[in-house]
């Protein structure tokens, strides 16, 4: 019975996979939207995951922010050996989190549960323009800004578009915008309407969605029923590469009627 259900998850993952055209689905059984149980087993997928993508040498990855960042970081184990070493950086600095799910703790974190190395990126969140601009001159910044250009792993979550807006205080000239432009999806402080199509974006610092395709490593996390059509709009333009960690609830919305 056991082997049965595993198979069937199996099925779910290959066909949730070909629909998007991406490298791979791995899915927990449940929906996270009422259990955080299963965002901590994305956690543990996230482990297995990385440790059997990220080469030997030297490797940076950029993580960005969320709540379901935030709990899959805790559940990191080591993931350095002799041969492979790991520097965690923020993937982008400043989208208008809470501390706590910002993409510098969830990096440091992550860095600390795999035994890496991080590097945060200090750029406060209200600037005026000419005091971002001399801040980007900065060479403290200028370093952490180029470690994380030259990332070879990316992983990031996918968020419902008007509730990102609502949490991260976007003014409502902002989230009318975004209404009026159907946004569905956000991702990297980029919004998506159901096509895939970018309609917005935060202008912050750090990694750009173009320059993704050149990232050989990416893990997207995200799941519950009702990210299910954020999903869906993020995956249609997402790299080929790409690897996401969902849920059965998730993938059964996705799918239906598809
Ligand atoms: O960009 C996507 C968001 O970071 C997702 O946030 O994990 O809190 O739903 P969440």
């Amino acid at each position: 019975k056991m082997m049965d259900q595993l198979f069937g998850m199996h099925r779910l993952e290959k066909r949730l996979a070909d629909h998007f055209g991406i490298a791979r689905c791995v899915i927990s059984t449940g929906d996270s939207d009422r259990q955080r149980k299963i965002i901590e087993e994305f956690g543990d997928y996230l482990n297995e995951a990385l440790d059997f993508l990220l080469p030997e040498g030297n490797n940076i990855i950029a993580a960005m922010g969320g709540t379901t960042m935030a709990i899959v970081a805790e559940r990191l184990t080591n993931l350095e050996s002799e041969k492979r070493h790991n520097l965690f950086v923020p993937a982008r600095g400043g989208i208008g989190e809470a501390v706590n799910l910002q993409a510098n703790s969830v990096s440091s974190v992550m860095a600390m549960r795999a035994n890496g190395d991080y590097r945060a990126l200090y750029v406060p969140e209200q600037l005026s323009p000419a005091t971002y601009r001399s801040l980007l001159q900065e060479p403290s910044i200028l370093e952490v800004l180029n470690l994380i250009s030259h990332a070879n792993c990316v992983i990031h979550s996918i968020g419902r578009a008007l509730h990102m807006a609502a949490r991260r205080k976007m003014s409502e000239e902002e989230i009318l915008m975004l209404k009026q432009k159907n946004a569905v999806a956000e991702s990297f402080g980029y919004f998506f309407n159901e096509n895939g199509e970018v309609i917005y974006k935060v202008p912050k610092i750090g990694i750009e969605l173009n320059e993704l395709q050149d990232v050989p490593v990416i893990l997207a996390v995200a799941g519950g029923k009702s990210k299910a059509k954020a999903i869906k709009a993020y995956m249609k333009n997402a790299p080929k590469q790409t690897w996401l960690i969902t849920d059965e609830a998730a993938a059964n919305e996705i799918l239906k009627g598809a």
